[in-house]
């Protein structure tokens, strides 16, 4: 190691660290995902500060010998029952100062750190064929999910197509939505329909499951607007009352790209194309309410035929692949 690396773990991030952190960040993201939009300042800030939904984050940052910050890690500690073995890994090094030893470095204090919450699975994504998937071969990852990362840009949808998948009848269902957190008549049901995204494809990762019920859905809605980003649900509900299915919208704020969330089809309700009615109404909905929202991005697991199936039909095209990566730690 040519440069000698300061290591702080931080526990009261001010706008500084926040700006320090961004700087890394931005030109780590510049270098290895060119054309992602990295967080800004602001919302790297909240992030931070703001602890996740039922999880605790632990942070790390490294200095160069000028003081500078050259490299960042941040840990979530999942603290809900079926995630409390699981913990997820952000490690970024500004390229002008990668190998030397600081991600190295960086992820050393992390995996103490698992040890010492007892955690036993480490999980981190990375883009394909990219440094971070070398650095994860050459520190014993295993790879456990290959993803697909899909963009739709609005302004050169085929309207017609998603107007009729939008407007296609789906006897015995209703399609309705809010925004931000789900009115009280219909959050129990919605709880009871984001319990199916625990089927989800996640390859090999050790991921667990949640267990969601009214006051959790609650919880993530209030976590996304204290972010200052607008969360968009829209839901297809049987004639009995039951929540068919799901799709979710995260509007960061002040960003052009709109993020896909969830995207869920109960069991019982599969095989009705309530997937691709629900998705190419919130296009819709975005289409007419949020002009500022020029593309929508998403990311399936590569064996998810049937989402990204769903995907293709409303005009999504591939655009980056990443891989999830876990490093198994024995637990004392
Ligand atoms: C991955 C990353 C954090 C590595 O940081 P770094 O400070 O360069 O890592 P180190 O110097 O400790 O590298 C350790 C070993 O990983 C391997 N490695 C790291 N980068 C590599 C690359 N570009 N090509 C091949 N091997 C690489 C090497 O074996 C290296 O040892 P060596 O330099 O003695 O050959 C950095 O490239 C990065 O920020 N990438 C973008 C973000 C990312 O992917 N984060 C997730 C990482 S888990």
């Amino acid at each position: 190691m040519s440069e000698h690396i300061r290591l702080t773990p931080s526990h009261n991030i001010s706008a500084a660290d926040a700006a320090a952190w961004h700087r890394v960040v931005a030109a780590s993201m510049a270098r290895d995902l060119p054309g992602v939009p990295p967080p800004g300042p602001e919302q790297i800030h909240a992030q931070l500060t703001k602890p996740p939904l039922n999880s605790r984050r632990l942070t790390w940052l490294a200095t160069g010998s000028q003081g500078s910050p050259v490299g960042v890690a941040g840990l979530r500690l999942f603290t809900s029952p079926g995630r409390s073995h699981l913990a997820e890994l952000e490690l970024h090094v500004d390229p002008a100062h990668r190998r030397l030893g600081t991600g190295s470095l960086l992820l050393s204090a992390v995996v103490a750190a698992c040890r010492a919450e007892g955690r036993r699975s480490l999980i981190v994504e990375v883009a394909a064929d990219s440094p971070g998937e070398a650095f994860c071969e050459k520190r014993n990852f295993r790879q456990a999910l290959a993803l697909d990362h899909l963009l739709l840009h609005l302004d050169q949808l085929d309207e017609a197509a998603v107007l009729q998948a939008a407007e296609a009848e789906h006897p015995g269902y209703r399609l309705t939505g809010w925004t931000g957190t789900v009115t009280d008549d219909l959050a129990v049901a919605f709880a009871a329909a984001k319990n199916a995204m625990n089927d989800m494809p996640v390859g090999d990762l050790d991921y667990g499951t949640v267990a969601w019920d009214a006051d959790r859905v609650r919880a993530m809605a209030g976590v996304i607007a204290d972010r200052g980003d607008t969360l968009l649900t829209l839901a297809a509900v049987h004639d009995d009352g039951a929540m068919a299915g799901y799709t979710e919208i995260v509007l960061p704020q002040g960003a052009p790209r709109a993020q896909q969330y969830d995207t869920a089809v109960v069991p019982a309700h599969r095989g009705h194309g309530l997937g691709l009615w629900l998705k190419a109404a919130m296009v819709r909905r975005l289409r007419a309410a949020h002009s500022g929202v020029v593309e929508i991005e998403t990311d399936n697991a590569e064996d998810n035929v049937h989402m990204l199936a769903v995907n293709h039909q409303l005009g999504f095209r591939s655009y980056r692949r990443t891989r999830e990566f876990q490093l198994d730690l024995p637990v004392a």
